[in-house]
């Protein structure tokens, strides 16, 4: 059964139950008020025969009482028989059936007591009295019965019953009817949510876009369902951002794959080329077989530098702990740049650091292998005789290295997306020994997985490269 009819019958079960207890305990408060009306005026008639009762004269005060109350009088001789004596309005019946006279006869020997009820066939159900007497006129004892028919009472309590049930049947429809507004107009919010869900799963999220502009519209916070809207909006847009997350990555790994193929494709050429050149002429020139070999060797070297990259990329991607060694990090780049040194004798290096030893934790051979990248890229890229100058240091509580040389610099397009995978400048892509766009992009893994960061820059009014690579410092 739905939520909506659920609630209105409810509401109306509690409210027809309520109607009923209210409306049974009026009848039956009336019916007692009544009941106890008639019976006050039957004792107070009673009272009165008793204080003029000294004689037993005079009891017209009590019969007014009585008769103005609207009850009826009957006279019982000693041995009980109604004698069809009566004072009493128009409804008192002259004569009794023979079951009337034995209950009337009963009343005889309860003289003394309250009102009881008791059954007549003339007058149905009654309330009455007995009162002993002395008949004046042959000065025998007799019993005076006054009763009042409770038909009165009963005819009220019926016209009661009647109006309350009119009165609850219409007040029920009228709340069935304002309930079912009300709760149709609470819910319409649980349908909107049921309906941006549906939206929402009709979706194709599997490929391409994946937007998600269905929202909840307008959630009211303060109330219930207005938060569980709050609460669908929240995962829609957590799970549009998570996918679109995804989407970028895959996205960037396509791209990648795709790049790095293309990068293997032009050595691939030159081994095929060579190969093919040397199966034709094979043996007929040494001298040009010894190119082709070289050559072959070149290519093959290209193609294991950028694998090697690439893995080493790959691993970073999955961010495997690094080991945590404590490294002296002017001792590190000391030790690089004599390397360099050895690798590039036309350029001037030179490797600067405090006094004081700074100390960094991380991974030797992957932060040897960044700060190798940076001064191999001052070689590649700057003509001879450049002068590259390393300094390690402390800024702002974390170590630095900082490369730095009076060449060219980066080229201004290329500057902003410097770091980023197979990002290279054309001259490089032109050069022989040009590398494949990877050194950098590997500098910022290497510093991104120890908690720093790689900054690349020009100074020198844009003659100069700056690279800087800074890693948290050790506790
Ligand atoms: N010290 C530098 N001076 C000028 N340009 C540089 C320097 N270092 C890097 N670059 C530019 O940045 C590009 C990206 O460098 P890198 O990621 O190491 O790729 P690669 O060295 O393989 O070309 C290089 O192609 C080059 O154009
Ligand atoms: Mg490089």
């Amino acid at each position: 059964m739905p939520l909506r009819r659920r609630l209105v019958i409810g509401v109306l079960t509690v409210m027809a139950t309520a109607l009923v207890v209210v409306g049974l305990a009026t009848f039956l408060a009336l019916r007692s008020w009544m009941t106890d009306q008639i019976d006050t005026s039957l004792t107070q008639g009673k009272a009165r025969f008793f204080t003029e009762a000294d004689d037993r004269s005079h009891p017209e005060e009590a019969l007014q009482t009585w008769t103005t109350s609207g009850a009826s009088l009957v006279v019982l001789s000693p041995d009980g028989q109604a004698t069809g004596e009566t004072f009493a309005g128009d409804t008192t019946p002259r004569h009794y059936s023979a079951a009337d006279a034995r209950t009337l006869a009963t009343m005889s020997t309860s003289a003394s007591a309250g009102p009881v009820t008791i059954e007549l066939e003339a007058l149905g159900s009654s309330r009455a009295v007995a009162v002993p007497a002395i008949d004046g006129r042959t000065a025998t004892p007799v019993t005076l019965v006054a009763f009042i028919p409770l038909s009165r009472t009963s005819k009220v309590a019926g016209r009661l019953v009647i109006v309350e049930l009119v009165t609850i049947s219409l007040a029920l429809l009228m709340m069935a009817l304002i309930a079912t507004w009300f709760v149709r107009r609470s819910l319409r919010p649980l349908q909107e949510v049921a309906d941006t869900a549906s939206e929402v799963a009709s979706l194709p999220l599997e490929r391409g876009d994946v937007a998600i502009p269905a929202r909840v519209p307008n959630p009211i916070p303060t109330t219930e369902v207005g938060q569980v809207g709050l609460a669908v909006n929240a995962m829609l847009d957590h799970i549009e951002s998570s996918l679109q997350t995804r989407a970028d990555s895959e996205d960037k790994l396509r791209r990648f794959v795709s790049d790095a193929g293309h990068e293997l494709r032009t050595p691939l050429a030159a081994v095929r080329g060579y190969a093919e050149l040397m199966r034709r002429g094979a043996g007929s020139d040494p001298e040009q077989s010894l190119v082709a070999a070289q050559r072959i060797e070149a290519a093959a070297n290209r193609m294991g530098l950028l694998v090697e990259d690439l893995l080493l990329l790959a691993s970073m991607d999955e961010e495997r702990p690094l080991s945590r060694d404590a490294i002296d990090l002017l001792a590190l780049v000391e030790d690089t740049v004599a390397e360099a040194a050895t690798a590039g004798p036309e350029h001037e290096w030179a490797a600067e650091g405090p006094e004081r030893v700074i100390t960094v934790v991380g991974d030797a051979v992957r932060l040897h292998q960044a700060v190798a990248n940076l001064l191999a890229n001052a070689r590649a890229h700057t003509p001879e005789g450049t002068s590259v100058i390393t300094t390690v240091g402390i800024s702002d509580s974390l170590a630095y290295v900082e490369v730095r040389d009076n060449g060219p610099g980066f080229p201004d397009d290329l500057l902003p997306r410097a770091t980023e995978r197979f990002a290279r400048g054309d001259a490089s892509r032109s050069r022989a020994t040009g590398g494949s766009g990877l050194g950098l992009a590997i500098v910022k893994a290497v510093a991104e997985a120890h908690g720093g960061s790689l900054e690349v820059g020009n100074d020198y009014g844009g003659t100069g490269a700056v690279i800087r690579l800074s890693l948290p410092l050790q506790d």
